[in-house]
């Protein structure tokens, strides 16, 4: 069955519908949905779903541009809140310079600290990484010892990057954004890497697919990033769904 690796179902917009969406997953062939903590009060967020659906699992973390909001008493609720059962992962962390309405210095530091917390609770990491290949990238190449593997979410440089990346053992996140028109070096990416690396995601409610670009994202969506990945590697679905299934697993070792 599909496993949505990274979504935001605390968000408001689903604020009308959630229980109803949540159930309906099996039927739609979904199993499992991580729901992903982008600052203090989304990880709380995302650990109170999981505790409410067994098909859901959280991700505790703060989110580059959100480190403003850190200190040491703010790691040590990150710290206590990801020894939840049902919390697989440490993320999104990472770096943002598209944004950069955090003071890059500051980001790295964070994104160091809690690249350190993961390690020391022997969790994976889930990589927000915008503008910044590089500055991620010697980051992660540093840190790598003792890391316990993670994901570059929503992978947006080049395929030659992310030789790089895979070199250090990472996943890479593939969603909506692979079904855009304009997205050539993503499917180029696609094309290159070896299903064994790839795990879906959706990142909802954005960045839907074609042909529901624009409107609120769901993991129902991902039937048409399935058809999109098909496509390119001349692979039947159902496999990539089984293979997936299988990554999704050895990325997050905590989700049952
Ligand atoms: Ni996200």
């Amino acid at each position: 069955m599909i496993i949505d690796t990274h979504t935001h179902l605390d968000d408001e917009a689903f604020d009308t519908d959630r229980d109803e969406l949540i159930k309906s997953f099996e039927d739609a062939g979904i199993s499992r949905v991580v729901n992903i903590g982008a600052d203090l009060k989304t990880s709380r967020s995302s650990v109170a779903l999981a505790e409410k659906y067994n098909n859901i699992f959280a991700v505790v973390g703060v989110h580059p541009s959100e480190t403003n909001e850190l200190d040491e008493k703010a790691l040590i609720e990150l710290e206590s809140m990801a020894s939840h059962d049902k919390v697989v992962a440490i993320g999104e962390i990472g770096l943002d310079y598209y944004w950069d309405n955090v003071d890059r210095e500051k980001q790295k530091f964070w994104f160091i600290k809690q690249l350190k917390l993961a390690k020391k609770l022997k969790l994976p990491v889930v990589i927000h990484s915008r503008d910044a290949a590089l500055d991620t990238f010697e980051i992660l190449k540093q840190e790598i010892n003792g890391l316990c593997g993670g994901v570059i979410h929503c992978y947006s440089y080049s395929p030659e990057m992310a030789k790089e990346f895979e070199k250090l053992g990472f996943f890479f996140g593939i969603g909506g954004v692979v079904t855009f028109k304009n997205s050539r070096k993503l499917k180029e990416t696609v094309s290159y890497l070896p299903l064994e690396k790839i795990v879906l995601e959706t990142d909802a409610p954005y960045l839907a697919p074609v042909p529901n670009r624009g409107k609120r994202n769901s993991p129902l969506n991902l039937s048409y990033v399935l058809d999109e990945i098909a496509a390119i590697k001349g692979l039947d679905k159902a496999y990539i769904i089984e293979q997936t299934q299988k990554n999704a697993h050895a990325l997050y070792p905590k989700l049952k």
